[in-house]
């Protein structure tokens, strides 16, 4: 580890891709403080080399206990990243991703931050009409949670426009991230932790629509990687990348793969159909040239040795499904 007496504000640390994120962090020497308000992340998760501030983004009060002391990088990812909920209570889902994202700019303006990182999604695609989807493609989001991303990535890139405060913004398109520490018993989650979690509970695996609608899968592990290396690398300032396995997926081949990892098939473990869900994508593949170019960057572990190391996560810690 190098020592590196920077500091790191990592809002959604107690989440899923915050607390590797924290991980990652703190081996490369950062000084790190996690705002979260435990919604969907875990005290469990956090690191204990991190500073913890509970707390809300959409709170000032809270905001300014977390840029105090000052950090000179500030990584945002708390959020509302459920697709479902954001049908279900769009408000919320503004109000977290949307004004929350506006309160850690203005405190990052406020304490002259120089440096900070947004969690977008490729949500804000839309249904992409051109596969892999580059980063030039157009925005046009068919659920409000990819509204919501794409308004706060906006947000992100005009606060870097200001001339009175000078702000490196990069923002991350991540595609769909699995791996440990992903919720396996939120139906509200992504396919594959749902998928997961009815297979390691031995419940009947349900696809919606007909199985050919297709993902990116890519590992929280590469996904850290690239937030890490970007920190310091002037050519991703002002930028917005894709983070995907650059491979699409269709959900009847995931389902298989998921079966392959407990021995079974679907001659051997119940699997049904019921109608696509609200908000839906057809297809998902992440074009990932820009981020290989300006972080020599390519996803490491592929979805059976990821999926791999979930379940064994999953199984070596007790309640998780
Ligand atoms: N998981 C994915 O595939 C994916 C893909 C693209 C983008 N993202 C984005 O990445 C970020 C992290 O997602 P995740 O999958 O780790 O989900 P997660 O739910 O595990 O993490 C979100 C974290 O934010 C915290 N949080 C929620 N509302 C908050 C609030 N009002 N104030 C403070 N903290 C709050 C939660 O407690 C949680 O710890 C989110 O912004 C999400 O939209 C995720």
């Amino acid at each position: 580890m190098m020592a590196n007496h920077r500091r790191v504000l990592v809002t959604g640390g107690a989440g899923f891709i915050g607390s590797h994120l924290v991980d990652t962090l703190l081996d490369r020497g950062f000084r790190v403080t996690v705002l979260d308000n435990l919604n969907t992340g875990v005290r469990a998760n956090i690191n204990a080399g991190a500073d913890f501030i509970e707390g809300d983004v959409r709170n000032t009060d809270d905001i300014a206990r977390a840029f105090d002391p000052s950090p000179d990088i500030v990584c945002h990812l708390a959020g509302q990243a459920s697709i479902r909920l954001a049908w279900a209570n769009p408000e919320a889902d503004l109000n977290v991703n949307v004004v929350g994202t506006l309160n850690i700019l203005s405190a990052a303006k406020k304490h002259r931050t120089p440096r900070l990182l947004y969690a977008s999604s490729m949500m804000i695609y839309g249904d992409p009409t051109i596969l892999p989807t580059p980063e030039t493609a157009p925005a046009l989001p068919v659920a409000h949670y990819g509204v919501t991303k794409f308004a706060a990535e906006r947000y992100v890139a005009l606060a870097a426009e200001d001339p009175e405060h000078p702000l490196a913004v990069t923002s991350f398109r991540m595609f769909n991230v699995f791996g440990p520490r992903q919720a396996l018993d939120n139906p509200y989650q992504g396919v594959l932790a749902i998928f997961l979690g009815h297979a390691l509970r031995g419940e009947k695996i349900t696809i919606h629509s007909d199985g050919e609608q297709s993902r990116d899968f890519v590992f929280v592990d590469d996904i850290c990687r690239a937030w890490a290396d970007a920190i310091d690398t002037p050519v991703t300032f002002g930028r917005v990348f894709n983070l995907g396995s650059g491979r699409a997926t269709t959900v009847n081949q995931l389902c298989d793969a998921v079966l392959r990892q407990f021995g079974q098939d679907r001659s051997t473990f119940e699997v049904t159909t019921a109608p696509a869900q609200l908000g839906d994508i057809r297809r998902s593949e992440a074009a990932i040239d820009a981020v290989a170019e300006a972080l020599a960057w390519r996803p490491k572990v592929d979805l059976e040795r990821g999926m791999a190391a979930t379940v064994a996560w999953a199984r070596a810690s007790e309640s998780q499904y």
